[in-house]
């Protein structure tokens, strides 16, 4: 029993929070860890061997569960995997990720069966634009360059002038001979575009990624109070106000040789999706990640990219499931849009 002048238990809770600030941490992994590492090993091997029967090759982007990143042949983020898609020679590409990267690589690889292991992996940001929204947009702005970022569906790029990552987008909307550009569907990485691209008139589409645009500066900043020596690196799908604490702003692969640019950090706060966090650890195992909501990575979670786990991946591989198909009416103009994506290179 409490002594009789003891504060009420809700209002101790509220000192000892206030004394002692949550501790940015990487708790949210054991979450996903599984009790039985042998039988996920065993289903690894499964996998692994399901793909040499079946002459498939296993694409995975960085947000991939780690369980799943580690049967990957080819790890990336859009670009790369977009390009290894493309030359793959390999009957089938499973891919895991979400839809548009498998639509991507459908249509520059439409020889191959591209596979999908779970047609829920979608994705917010791609669903905030439609074909119908985009000609909405296109009579506002005639005469306008469509540049669309990858994440949409192929209806969209069909509409549109040349596609873009977030690992380009700066060289595309550079390099496209137009000054005036309709840029689409991000309006976080539009915007940070046209920062960059001053001399270019940009009118920016109105849709955004909900796992990146929730973050705001202030838990950023609050991370920073705790590591005032970390490096900020953010992924360009976050909001201005976290975009201009970052040291470092680039695509999920980029964040790799980011790291590198900073020799003398120990320590990194990263705003972007968790599993990223994840890989990078594992990359630099003598370095500190640190999710930049500074809370368990709740905020920054991709419930689409987490909708693949190795039980899909198995089964997509014994059954041919989920076949992505794109009509040639649509995949001949989403093509050429990729097409030309494909050959900018890298912004660094
Ligand atoms: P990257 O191309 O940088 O991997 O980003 C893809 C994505 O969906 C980020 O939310
Ligand atoms: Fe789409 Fe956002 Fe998920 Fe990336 S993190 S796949 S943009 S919903």
């Amino acid at each position: 029993m409490s002594p009789p002048n003891a504060a009420p238990a809700s209002s101790r809770e509220h000192e000892s929070v206030a004394l002692a600030p949550p501790q940015p941490s990487f708790e949210v992994l054991p979450a996903w860890q599984d009790e039985d590492p042998e039988r996920i090993r065993d289903l690894q091997d499964e996998i692994r061997d399901l793909a040499r029967q079946k002459c498939a090759i296993i694409l995975a982007h960085n947000y991939q569960l780690p369980r799943v990143q580690e049967v990957a042949d080819s790890l990336g983020d859009s670009l790369a995997l977009s390009m290894t898609a493309r030359d793959a020679s390999a009957e089938r590409i499973v891919f895991c990720g979400v839809h548009f990267m498998a639509e991507s690589a459908k249509i520059v690889n439409p020889a191959k069966k591209v596979l999908l292991p779970n047609l829920a992996a979608g994705c917010a940001l791609a669903d905030s634009i439609s074909a119908e929204s985009l000609e909405d947009w296109k009579d506002r702005y005639p005469g306008y360059t469509v540049v669309t970022y990858i994440n949409s569906s192929a209806e969209v790029k069909a509409l549109s002038d040349i596609c873009c990552t977030s690992a380009n987008a700066v060289s595309v909307v550079r390099n496209v001979p137009s000054r005036r550009i309709l840029f689409t569907p991000d309006k976080n990485l539009g915007n940070w575009v046209k920062k960059q691209v001053p001399e270019k008139d940009i009118a920016v589409y109105d849709g955004c990624c909900p796992t990146h645009d929730v973050l705001r500066s202030a838990s950023v900043e609050k991370v920073k109070r705790l590591l005032p020596d970390a490096v900020i690196i953010a992924h360009p799908e976050c909001r201005e106000d976290v975009l201009e604490m970052a040291q470092e702003i680039c695509s999920t692969s980029g964040m790799f040789d980011a790291v590198k640019r900073h020799p003398e950090a120990r320590t990194f706060i990263v705003a972007t999706e968790w599993a990223q966090v994840y890989r990078l650890q594992q990359v630099y195992p003598e370095k500190e990640f640190v999710m930049a909501d500074g809370c368990i990575g709740c905020r920054l979670h991709c419930p689409y990219m987490k909708m693949i786990d190795l039980p899909q991946v198995k089964r997509s591989l014994e059954e041919d499931v989920f076949e992505i198909r794109v009509p040639e009416a649509i995949a001949r103009g989403a093509r050429r849009a990729l097409e030309r994506m494909l050959e900018v290179p890298r912004d660094r």
